[in-house]
This record gives structure tokens, C-alpha cells and sequence, in this order.
């Protein structure tokens, strides 16, 4: 249950980096993009990717570890891997930020930071839905999922709700409508 919201969210994460993709396409032709658009996607990956996905990946991370120790260090540092990822989001949030605010910044230094960064979460996800997610649903008992599940309603943080997950769906339907409207806009 666990691994297939995983895996439904790598879909959709990569719904959202297709459009910054494509709005990158744009901005590389010297025309403007939608930054509202841009701006709603780095936000998306600010919160939800950060607070939400990370740390429910970490977990299993961290039971795959006890469970299967080779399985774990083929895949590696996996918390590092998340850090390096805000890290390149950062970056992008910043060289958008100094476009925005008119501060010097080369397009081709703004293209090879947000490049960098749909290249190496492309790269990510697709190591953990072809190595770490298969390893973890074999290794795994029925027990380390009812407690991973356990540990996050007792948390009683309010990310991990139902109510979280219909406001973040609410964001990415938002994201798509506001690309469409851009690329209506455009023709
Ligand atoms: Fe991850
Ligand atoms: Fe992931």
C-alpha cells in the first residue's frame, strides 16, 4: 500500500517535471515562460517531495536496512540523496528568484541549474521504482508496514492526513489547468 502510493506519486512528480521541462523549452527560446506555473511546481516539490515523500521513503528506508542490509547498501546513502535533491531545488528556486527580481543571471546558467535538477530526480526515481521499491516490498514484513503506517498516524502530524492529500492533488490539478490555460494563451 505504502509502495504503490510511492509509485503513484513518482507519476505525478513526473507529470510536474515534464511541464517545468516545458516551460523551460520556452524560456530557452528567449520568449517567457509562465512563472506562476514554475513558481507553483518548486513550491510543490518544497513541500510535499520534502516533507511528505522523503521522509515516508525514508522510513522504509531505514526498515529495509534491518531487514536486508546488502539490498540497502547496493541502493546506497538514501537520506543523502534527498538532501542533494533540496539542495538542486534550492538553486532552481533561487536562479528563478533572481530572474524575477531582474538580478544578473545568465539564461544559460538558469538552464543548466534547472536541467541539473530534472535530470537527477528523473535519475532518482527512476532508482528506486526499478531497485529500491522491488527490494523493500520483498525484504519488508507485514509488521515493519503496519508500524511504518502506525508511526505516521501517531505523529498526528498533520501532512500525513487524507485532508493533506486531497489539498496536494487540489495543487498539482491546479498546476495542469494553469499550464493549459498558458498554452492556450500561446497558440
Ligand atoms: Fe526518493
Ligand atoms: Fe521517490
Amino acid at each position: 500500500m505504502i509502495i504503490e502510493l510511492l509509485t503513484r506519486e513518482h507519476r505525478n512528480i513526473e507529470r510536474l517535471l515534464a511541464v517545468l521541462e516545458h516551460e523551460l523549452d520556452i524560456f530557452d527560446r528567449a520568449a517567457r515562460p509562465d512563472y506562476e506555473v514554475i513558481r507553483a511546481i518548486i513550491a510543490y516539490f518544497e513541500v510535499y517531495t520534502e516533507m511528505y515523500h522523503h521522509p515516508q521513503e525514508d522510513q522504509v528506508f531505514a526498515r529495509l536496512k534491518l531487514r536486508d542490509p546488502a539490498a540497502a547498501a547496493r541502493i546506497g546513502d538514501l537520506a543523502r540523496e534527498h538532501q542533494k535533491g533540496a539542495d538542486r531545488l534550492r538553486r532552481v528556486a533561487q536562479a528563478v528568484d533572481c530572474v524575477l527580481a531582474d538580478r544578473e543571471i545568465l539564461r544559460q546558467d538558469v538552464d543548466s541549474i534547472v536541467r541539473d535538477f530534472l535530470a537527477h530526480e528523473r535519475h532518482h526515481i527512476m532508482m528506486e521504482d526499478r531497485e529500491f521499491f522491488p527490494a523493500a516490498a520483498t525484504a519488508l514484513r507485514p509488521g515493519d508496514w503496519t508500524e511504518i503506517a502506525l508511526a505516521q498516524s501517531r505523529h498526528k502530524d498533520p501532512l500525513f492526513s487524507d485532508a493533506m492529500e486531497a489539498r496536494f492533488e487540489a495543487l498539482r490539478k491546479h498546476i495542469l489547468q494553469l499550464e493549459q490555460e498558458a498554452e492556450a494563451e500561446r497558440q
